[in-house]
C-alpha cells in the first residue's frame, strides 16, 4: 500500500500527534485535510506542510456540534472527488476519580461527545463516499490503557472502548465491500493532552514523532491494530482473568502515582 495520493482526513490535527502525523502523510505525497477547532493553528500547519512540497486544507469546525460536522463533511465531499482515509484523533481526556465525579455527569458527556459520537458521526457523513469508490479506510484512535485497566479515567477509557467496539462491527458490516478498520492502542505520548496532567511530567512516554508514525503505518498497511506487545498481553489477560487482572493491577498504578507525586514534590 502506499500513501501517495490518497485524500486523508485526519482530526485533531491543530497539535500533538494529529498535527505531525499529517505533516508526516503529506510527506509521503498525501492530501491532508486537517480538521479542528483552532483556525490560526491548522492554518500553522498548512503552512508547514505547503512548505515541505506538501498539499493540505484545513476546515476548522467543532466536531461535537453536530451543524458545524455536517457542514466539515459536506465541504470536504465537495472539495475532493475521493476520501480514501478518515483519521478519528480528535480527542478530549479527563483523569478524575469516580468519586470526584459524583456530581459530574458532564464529564462523561464531553468526553463521549467528542471521542465516540463526533467519530461515528464524521464516518457516517464520508463512508457513502468510500463505499462508491469501492475502497476506503477508517482509523480510529484508542489507547493502550482501553486494553489494560487503569484507574483514573473512566469517562475517557469508556468513550475510546465505545469507539472500538464501533470500529469492530464496521469492520464486520463492511470489510468485505473494501472498508478496511483500524484501531491505533497508543501508550502514553508526550502531547499537549498527557501534559496537562503534571505529575505525569516524570513518566517515560512514546515522543510524538514516533506515535505519529503509528498512524503512518496504519494508513500504509491497513490491518486491524496497530498497537504494542503490552497491549496485546494485557487485553489477553484481561480477557482470561477480568476480576484477578483489574484487582491485581491496581496496587502497582497507585504506587506509580506515588512515584510520580514523590518525583514532582523533589522539583519543587
Ligand atoms: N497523548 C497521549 O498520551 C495519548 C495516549 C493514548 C491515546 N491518545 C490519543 O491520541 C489522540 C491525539 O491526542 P494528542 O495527545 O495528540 O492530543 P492533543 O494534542 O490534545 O490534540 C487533541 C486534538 O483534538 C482536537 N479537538 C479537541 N476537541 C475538538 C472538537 N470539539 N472539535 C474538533 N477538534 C477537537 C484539538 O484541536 P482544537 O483544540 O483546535 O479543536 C487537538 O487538535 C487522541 O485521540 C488521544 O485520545 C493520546
Amino acid at each position: 500500500m502506499n500513501v501517495a495520493g490518497k485524500t486523508v482526513v485526519i482530526t485533531g490535527s491543530s497539535s500533538g500527534i494529529g498535527a505531525v502525523a499529517a505533516r508526516q502523510l503529506a510527506k509521503q505525497g498525501a492530501r491532508v485535510c486537517l480538521v479542528a477547532r483552532r483556525e490560526e493553528e491548522l492554518a500553522s500547519v498548512q503552512r508547514e506542510i505547503t512548505s515541505e512540497g506538501g498539499q493540505a486544507w484545513i476546515y476548522p469546525a467543532d466536531l461535537t456540534d453536530e451543524a458545524s460536522l455536517n457542514q466539515c463533511a459536506e465541504r470536504i465531499l465537495d472539495a475532493h472527488q475521493r476520501v480514501d482515509v478518515l483519521v478519528n484523533n480528535a480527542a478530549h481526556s479527563i483523569r478524575r476519580p469516580i468519586t470526584e465525579a459524583l456530581d459530574r455527569l458532564h464529564d462523561y458527556q464531553r468526553t463521549m461527545n467528542i471521542n465516540y459520537i463526533a467519530a461515528v458521526g464524521l464516518t457516517l457523513k464520508l463512508l457513502p463516499r468510500m463505499l462508491e469508490q469501492g475502497e476506503g479506510q477508517v482509523v480510529n484512535i484508542s489507547t493502550l490503557s482501553s486494553q489494560v485497566p487503569i484507574p483514573l479515567f473512566s469517562a475517557y477509557l469508556a468513550s475510546k472502548s465505545a469507539l472500538e467496539s464501533f470500529s469492530r462491527s464496521l469492520l464486520a458490516e463492511l470489510g468485505h465491500k473494501g472498508i478496511d478498520v483500524t484501531v491505533v492502542y497508543f501508550p502514553m505520548v508526550r502531547t499537549p493532552m498527557s501534559s496537562r496532567t503534571s505529575i505525569y511530567r516524570h513518566m517515560p512516554m512514546m515522543n510524538v514523532d514516533k506515535a505519529a508514525g503509528w498512524i503512518v503505518k496504519a494508513v500504509n498497511k491497513r490491518p486491524a491494530r496497530v498497537g504494542s506487545p503490552v497491549g496485546t498481553l494485557g487485553s489477553l489477560a484481561l480477557a482470561a482473568m477480568p476480576g484477578p487482572v483489574t484487582r491485581f493491577t491496581q496496587p502497582a498504578f497507585r504506587q506509580m502515582d506515588r512515584m510520580l507525586k514523590h518525583k514532582m514534590s523533589k522539583d519543587r
